[in-house]
């Protein structure tokens, strides 16, 4: 048996699977963020902790003989945060996470020290990055800064608390900018940028190799017969593409979840921070991928829906039959969904989400089609980024909340001129991604190489030829009305 925890931002998901990847038992619990000023986000590493335990004891009363008989473990999370520990093992603040955008202005000083960030790191660095949050802690926070034993990323702190041992791996490893991504190796060059040395890093290993073994006392308290090897894991969006399979450069996935993705592999290091395109390694050994990452999506839609009073089902009906009649749609508003700036291709902090073109005919529906449409459109700047330096993929699999309307798929197949694919998936994609990572380290598993499987396509979705135009002429004024409101954007915030 293996099992998947998953330190998501707003619960820990946790799988038990056993040798045939069948998922036995599932559990979540739920976490909190704290956001003390406008812009930070916060999470108490203890919380992380504690839900973990929960699940834990969730799996073992679903399936209590199963359970003691896990051989591995692998452990995704939230990417980016920086959770900080001291010489004792303690944290020393909260983790400031991926969304949090406090470190805006250090991400210059961090670029800004006569080293390459950009072609070492293969990233442009942004304040959901790790290394800009140590700059901003050093900077505000000096006390913290000077007890800094290790930096964590959240995964990583939980499989310290859980084997005491430091490790990260690769693809998570990735998002902190102080990796050199083409040698898979931490850049003392780049740590310096941050005022660290490689000494307050973990150790790296790939994300399906060994990385630790559980604590005696979870061993004996969870009733585990075997010593519990923990793998490398991965950061989430690389084990949502291992549970997934998509590990090779022809394959791809659109996330519509509160963040949109575009995620897919490549067999080389390639970048692209002209247009804020994320490069990272892939969770496996000798493979990279490209991401772009929109950070706010289908969590636009939630919020329109709230202040129109429709419940999203309603909206995506009304919005289906508006979108049916391309007359209204030519005459339609249009929505910048930045609700809290954005990351590619505009790597733009002080951006935020306004409507434009409203009229006194406007109402609700239209509204929420510009909000539908307005990451669609944002979805489409991240495909194009990726276009600009990799060719290579042909399938696109559709994964997240939005994915679960028929019509938003097909409104992304015609605005993107490519089928897509929809495919059998659960809240535990990433949870099962490095429950297979884990399995790699069972000496009684011969061929690792049939342990990634591609995932089961339940539907594919065609561009609709009469949308196509009329879609990409709406693309080309949205991306006029970004330009002309970046100019005031940074006026606007206080
Ligand atoms: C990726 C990113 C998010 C977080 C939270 O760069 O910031 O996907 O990992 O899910």
């Amino acid at each position: 048996m293996y099992i998947g925890i998953d330190l998501g931002t707003s619960s820990v998901k946790m799988i038990l699977t056993d040798s045939d990847q069948n998922i036995l038992a599932t559990a979540n619990s739920g976490l909190t963020v704290q956001s003390p000023k406008d812009g930070y986000n916060e999470q108490d590493p203890h919380e992380w902790v504690n839900s973990t335990m929960e699940c834990f004891e969730s799996l073992k009363s679903q399936k209590p003989i199963e359970f003691c008989e896990t051989i591995s473990i692998g452990i995704s999370g939230h990417m980016h945060g920086a959770t900080l520990v001291d010489k004792d093992g303690e944290v020393i603040r909260p983790c400031i996470l991926w969304n949090d955008t406090r470190s805006h202005e250090e991400c210059n000083e961090f670029e800004n020290q006569g080293i390459d960030v950009r072609s070492i790191s293969g990233n442009i660095t942004m304040p959901g990055f790790t290394a800009p949050k140590i700059n901003w802690i050093k900077k505000h926070e000096s006390e913290n800064f000077s007890k800094i034993f290790k930096v964590l990323l959240p995964k990583d702190y939980l499989r310290f608390y859980l084997t005491g041992e430091y490790f990260s791996e690769m693809s998570d490893a990735s998002g902190t900018l102080w990796l050199d991504i083409k040698k898979r190796k931490w850049s003392e060059n780049l740590l310096s940028c941050s005022f660290l040395e490689e000494k307050h890093m973990p150790k790296l290993v790939e994300g399906n190799e060994e990385a630790g073994i559980l604590k005696n006392k979870f061993k004996e308290k969870f009733n585990f017969k075997n010593n519990v090897t923990i793998v490398g894991g991965a950061g989430d969006n690389a084990a949502a593409a291992a549970g997934m399979g998509i590990t090779e450069q022809s394959q791809s996935f659109i996330s519509l979840g509160t963040s949109g993705v575009f995620f897919t592999p490549t067999q080389n290091f390639l970048s692209n921070t002209g247009d804020a395109v994320h490069s990272f390694c892939h969770c496996l050994p000798n493979k990279w991928h490209l991401m772009s990452v929109m950070l706010s999506a289908s969590n636009c839609l939630d919020w329109v829906c709230s202040i129109t009073n429709t419940s999203i089902g309603e909206a995506l009906t009304n919005v289906e039959k508006y979108f049916s009649d391309t007359n209204d749609l030519s005459n339609s508003s249009f929505f910048l969904p930045y609700l809290s700036g954005e990351r590619t291709p505009h790597n733009d902090p002080y951006i935020r989400g306004s409507f434009h073109s409203m009229k006194t005919t406007t109402n609700s529906t239209n509204l929420q089609y510009a909000v539908i449409e307005g990451i669609s459109f944002g979805i489409l700047d991240g495909v194009n980024s990726i276009l600009k330096v990799n060719n290579n993929f042909e399938k696109i699999f559709m994964v997240g909340g939005g994915s679960k309307s028929k019509f938003w798929i097909e409104l992304l197949a015609s605005l993107l001129n490519r089928k897509l694919s929809v495919c059998d998936q659960s809240e535990f994609g990433a949870a099962l991604g490095v429950a297979r990572l884990a399995m790699y380290v069972d000496k009684n598993i011969d061929k690792k190489e049939n342990i990634i499987k591609e995932i089961n396509v339940s539907k594919s979705f065609t561009p609709k030829q009469d949308k196509i135009d009329l879609l990409l002429k709406r693309y080309n004024i949205w991306r006029d009305i970004y330009s002309s409101n970046k100019k005031i954007a940074s006026n606007l915030l206080t």
